[in-house]
């Protein structure tokens, strides 16, 4: 079985083709130059690029992988939550494509892609899994028992960490996206010796911000109260702002989101008893956060992708889509797209633990 997976959620454009689970060919259009001008993604051009990108990119694909678009059996696509603007696009490409070639259309949770995706890598990853999604957009931990039972046991409660770390890079002058570029400075500063022992009172030592909602059996998170600790740490801190002191902040709320998600995530495992851990979305490519997680093996099986697999991309798209379609899920071709922040039919139960 032969499918095309798109993926058009925010402000990438990303193709794949999968037969029988395993990927032939995975195209990125990124359109990161064009957003860091303005210091984060404008909607409204994003769409725009990828009404452009998207036919290239497919053409680009079916080559790489040497397909027809004629032996396609099935057209897997992101329906949401994202852009709505953005998800159109995918998802009016993909219902005609899957209309002219008389194909069954798969709609695609953007979500629910990020968390199976450590399944297209890793043989040894079997449900039921706990599943960590933290993006630009989502911060949700799930019990994970199979593509069609998933349970989610927390989410955040405001910002997602991506968005955190996109906001407090801004706030720090540092650029767009912030993730990267805080992981490399925290980085830098940690191989310098410079994070772990300090306290808030130096301002060029290592800054401890608070962990928060680290009641015990609480699996939401909240990353507005580090947003603003480090904004008003920044204000009383920022003459002069020299990098070192950048460094020590970027590198304190680092530890911060990265502690609190390791904390909760390894908390669930515990109390469910459960011994596989996958981690995925943009924030799963934080080196911090990967080595924290790593730490554990000795305890539970740490499962997360290569990088490319963790920030948006069509593979997730196309592998999510083939097992839905397995199991006879296909969209009709009327299928909605969802926006942020909306919530889907077929979504997961949600659990207080
Ligand atoms: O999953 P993704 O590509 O798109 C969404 O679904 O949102 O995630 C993008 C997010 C951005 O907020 C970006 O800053 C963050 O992932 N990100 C990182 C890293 N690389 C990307 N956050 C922390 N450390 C990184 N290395
Ligand atoms: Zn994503």
């Amino acid at each position: 079985m032969i499918l095309l997976g798109i993926e058009t959620s925010c402000d990438e454009t990303g193709v794949a083709l999968i037969r029988d689970g395993n990927v032939l060919a995975d195209r990125v259009s990124s359109q990161m130059d064009f957003h860091s001008i303005y210091g984060g993604v404008v909607p409204e051009f994003a769409s725009r690029i990828q009404l452009e990108a998207i036919g290239p990119l497919v053409v680009q694909a079916c080559s790489d992988a040497g397909v027809r678009l004629q032996e396609l059996d099935g057209v897997a696509v992101t329906i949401g939550p994202g852009l709505i603007g953005s998800v159109l696009v995918g998802v009016n490409f993909a219902k005609g494509l899957a209309y002219a070639l008389g194909r069954p259309l798969i709609g695609v949770d953007h979500v629910q892609a990020h968390l199976f995706s450590p399944l297209i890598e890793f043989d040894r990853l079997s449900f039921p899994y706990i599943g960590l999604v933290v993006s630009g957009g989502h911060t949700e931990l799930y019990t994970v028992n199979s593509f069609t039972d998933i349970v989610l046991n927390g989410k955040t409660i405001d910002d997602a960490a991506g968005e955190a770390y996109d906001k407090i890079a801004g706030a720090l002058g540092l650029g767009y996206p912030g993730g990267p570029l805080i992981d490399r400075i925290a980085r830098e500063a940690r191989t310098a010796g410079t994070q772990h022992s300090g306290n808030r009172q130096n301002p060029d030592g290592p800054v401890k911000f608070p962990l928060a909602m680290m009641r015990k059996g609480n699996y939401n998170f909240s990353f507005s109260g580090l947003k603003t600790a480090v904004v008003r740490y920044l204000h009383e801190h920022s003459r002069p702002l020299t990098q070192e002191r950048i460094s020590a902040i970027a590198a304190g709320f680092q530890d911060a989101a990265t502690g609190v998600l390791v904390k909760k995530t390894i908390a669930l495992a515990r109390q469910k008893r459960i011994r596989n851990i996958a981690v995925a979305g943009g924030v799963a490519a934080n080196s911090q956060l990967r080595e924290m997680f790593t730490a554990y093996s000795n305890e539970f099986g740490i499962f997360i992708p290569s990088i490319r697999l963790c920030t948006d991309n069509g593979s997730m798209v196309s592998f999510l889509g083939y097992h839905l379609m397995k199991l006879g899920r296909t969209s009709d071709l009327s299928v909605d797209a969802y926006a942020n922040n909306t919530r889907v039919p077929q979504r997961a139960r949600t659990s207080a633990a």
